[in-house]
């Protein structure tokens, strides 16, 4: 049994489930959505073609982390009784992974814990990320890490060698998924910049080699004055950079909205070069990722992906438990501080050497083979 609920988690484990189903003599497939997020969850599940066998739907506006949980904990009881599944996979570092995590092993299944190992080493940085993560790590019976980082750092919790194995990053196989699926599928590009100028940002404004920067933000930790600082700095930046394109897909936890509109008015259309849009659907999203010049986030999965693009990633946090981009030169932690954003993307956008350097395509999180690899395994062990 596969369980997610947010749109990250989505994405991550699509290629999963369908890596599964591929075996239907030897695996029995059940997927478990707990619906976490609701509108972002079934973007996912709609690209992906995926319908789930149990849908929990507990998303509420504004939850909090206790609802979350407690929702989460006794609304799957009853789906793991009825299923009794010989493994549970969760995902990452979700309230959705790690409330599901625990409630198998209320019921003594085995947890496989998908994106194992990660760290930032602050329980504060990300919040609640890290605990959670931390917390399945410690429930869970099969380990797969995406990096040997990740394997380093479950070695040293203790988690024996015998029950890690280094996988890559699923969000790899998903990636190449959809870039592939842009390239072979005539006139999909053409769809997708429909799509996007339906959405309110036209990609025909590129064409004269007009920059972009691609912006998200979500993080809890970030909430209330951090995010005043980073929407000011993002509202100099426009005024900064007239011919520089800002695209904004907003996340849509109304905590994310609500500095937006302080900053930039209640009004966020006819904005000049700033675009406030939806939230994208994944292809929507990798084809602007794609097209963009520099990438300014709080995102961990977009920290993963962009590099793959060769696309410079300016992550706003203090911390990241994914080092190895920003060991390679490609990722930058600038904070949420305004005048260190403004200055790290004023570089990035005026330093043609600079720029050219964090450029470069890397892919230390994966080679697009991690699903295979996690079944391979399962169907081993099981
Ligand atoms: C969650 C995860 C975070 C992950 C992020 C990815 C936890 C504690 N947080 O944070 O780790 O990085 O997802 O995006 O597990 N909402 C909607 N529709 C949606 C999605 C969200 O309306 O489709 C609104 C609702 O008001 C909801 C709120 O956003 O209550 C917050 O959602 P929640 O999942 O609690 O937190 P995220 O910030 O999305
Ligand atoms: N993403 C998307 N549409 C958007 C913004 C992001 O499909 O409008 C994708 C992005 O490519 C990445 C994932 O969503 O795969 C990241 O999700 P998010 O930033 O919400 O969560 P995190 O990765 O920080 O947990």
């Amino acid at each position: 049994m596969l369980v997610f609920g947010t749109r990250p988690e989505a994405i991550k484990m699509a290629l999963l489930v369908k890596e599964f189903q591929k075996q239907p003599e030897r695996i029995q497939t059940i997927v478990c959505v707990t619906g976490q997020h609701r509108e972002m969850l079934d973007q996912v599940l709609k690209i992906f073609d995926i319908e789930p066998d149990y849908d929990l739907n507990i998303m509420k506006q504004e939850q909090d982390l206790y609802d979350l949980t407690t929702r989460i904990l006794t609304s799957i009881r009853n789906v793991l009784k009825e299923v009794s599944p010989d493994v549970v996979l969760v995902h990452g570092d979700t309230t959705t992974s790690t409330a599901s995590a625990l409630a198998a092993f209320y019921q003594r299944i085995p947890v496989g814990h998908v994106e194992a190992g990660l760290r930032s080493c602050d329980i504060y940085n990300p919040w609640p990320e890290e605990m959670n993560r931390l917390l399945t790590g410690r429930l869970a019976t099969y380990h797969f890490s995406p990096t040997l980082l990740g394997r380093d750092n479950l070695l040293r919790e203790g988690i024996p060698d015998s029950q890690i194995w280094v996988t890559g990053n699923t969000v790899i196989d998903a990636l190449y998924w959809v870039i592939n699926k842009i390239k072979k599928e005539r006139g999909l590009d053409d769809r997708l910049a429909e799509k996007l100028k339906h959405a309110g940002y036209n990609t025909g404004r590129l064409e004269d080699r007009r920059k972009m920067v691609l912006i998200t933000g979500h993080r809890r930790e970030n909430f209330g004055k951090r995010f005043i600082h980073i929407c000011r700095a993002i509202k100099t930046l426009t005024e900064k950079y007239p011919g520089v394109d800002f695209v904004y897909p907003m996340h849509l936890n109304p905590n994310v909205c609500e500095p937006i509109h302080e900053v930039f008015g209640k009004d966020l259309h006819g904005l000049g070069n700033i675009f406030f849009i939806e939230p994208q659907e994944y292809l929507s999203f990798v084809y602007l990722m794609e097209k963009s010049t520099i990438v300014l986030t709080d995102s961990g999965g977009i920290q993963e992906e962009a590099p793959g693009l060769g696309k410079p990633v300016l992550v706003m946090r203090d911390t990241t438990e994914r080092p190895e981009a920003l060991d390679a030169g490609i990722v930058k932690l600038v904070g949420t501080n305004y005048n260190k954003i403004v200055n790290e993307v004023s570089i990035l956008i005026d330093d043609a050497v600079v720029y050219e350097k964090m450029s470069r395509a890397v892919n230390p999180y994966g080679d697009g083979m991690a699903c295979g690899r996690i079944v391979n395994v399962l169907l081993n062990r099981l």
